[in-house]
């Protein structure tokens, strides 16, 4: 049985889908405060905190529990910037709680979900595994300090790690019967489809000034269906009996802020009003994931380059949602 924590919200849905349909029987647990009970269409579901350590403790003896999977997390870099506690709680104190209940079970293997904002601004493009990791926001900071832990765990503890830092997740099952939702909504794509149908009356270009070649911020968009089939590679690798390691997740591909406004354009057919404002605060110019390593290592295959097939999937979602 495989736990995954956090498996109501955007990503842990698309892994636990994946997984059940690799054969594994999943238990998700997750207290719903952004997760959502319908994004939970395979395995197992318990509603429970990962602060309170006696429900953590009744999954694990009540189910025989292989290995972990940790997506709860708060992910706003804004909000953790005002509220720094609530994110050093929610993702550092709760994944200790997890962490000791797992020792207490002597359950040893964990993958958990970090990101591209421990690297802070980048020294340089692609970032690989190799760049030096200055976060410049408590989010960011919360997930180094995981990262920092497991090695101190896995040295006194023998805890086996698989560390995945994403870059930006996006795009939706295929099939759409599952996919991005967040409340409110703060990532660019979902934005842009509310400009496109006419729920906001428009999309904001935070910042048109950077030295890119358009101006506006270049990300890279990795497909969530791709992150969950790097996840079934590092479970796989765990349960051989693998080492620990960290791997960076992208396309390799950037795309700027302008580009994905026209695919958004060109994949639902409509037009909508554009405005371009000031930069938003601690936003870097250009994030690009440098992740041969996870192609080379675990052999990850991401299926999705072309940034209309990946909008396109995040469009048949929305429709239905
Ligand atoms: N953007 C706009 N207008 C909007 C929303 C976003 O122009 O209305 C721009 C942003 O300035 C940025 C790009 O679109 O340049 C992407 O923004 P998102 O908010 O969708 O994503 P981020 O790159 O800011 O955030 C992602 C993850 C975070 C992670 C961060 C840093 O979602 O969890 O990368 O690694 F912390």
């Amino acid at each position: 049985m495989i736990l995954i924590v956090g498996g109501a919200g955007y990503i842990g849905s698309h892994v636990n889908k994946y997984l059940s349909n690799k054969g594994y029987e999943t238990i998700v647990f997750d207290n719903l405060s952004k997760g959502h009970k319908e994004l939970v269409k395979w395995g197992k579901f318990v509603e429970g905190d990962l602060g309170n350590l006696e429900e953590v403790r009744k999954v694990f003896r009540e189910n025989k529990i292989e290995a972990v999977m940790n997506f709860a997390a708060f992910i706003e870099v804004g909000e953790s910037v005002i509220d720094p506690e609530k994110y050093y709680y929610n993702n550092v104190v709760n994944t200790l709680n997890l962490l000791k209940v797992m020792k207490e079970n002597s359950v040893d293997k964990i993958i958990f979900s970090s990101t591209a904002a421990t690297f802070g601004n980048p020294q340089y493009v692609p970032i690989d595994e190799k760049h030096p990791q200055f976060p410049i926001n408590p989010y960011g900071m919360s997930k180094l300090m995981i990262e920092n832990i497991f090695k101190d765990y896995e040295m006194a503890y023998g805890l086996k790690y698989v560390v995945f830092r994403y870059f930006n997740a996006c795009g939706a099952d295929v099939g759409a019967e599952i996919g991005e939702w967040h409340e409110p909504e703060s990532h660019l794509i979902p934005l842009v489809f509310q400009a496109a149908l006419g729920i906001r009356e428009d999309i904001k270009i935070f910042g048109t000034d950077y030295e890119t070649p358009d101006g506006t911020c270049i990300r890279d968009y990795v497909h969530v269906t791709d992150l969950a089939q790097v996840h079934w590679l590092g479970l796989e690798r765990l349960l051989n009996g693998d080492c620990s390691g960290f791997f960076n997740l992208g396309n390799g591909k950037g795309f700027s802020v302008r580009e994905v406004i026209e695919s958004v354009k060109r994949v639902t057919g409509k037009d909508f009003k554009v405005t371009e404002v000031e930069r938003r605060e601690g936003d870097a110019a250009v994030l690009i994931a440098g992740s041969e390593r996870a192609r080379n290592v675990l052999e990850w295959k991401p299926e999705f380059t072309d940034l209309d097939e990946i909008v396109r999937t995040a469009w048949e979602w929305e429709k239905r949602k």
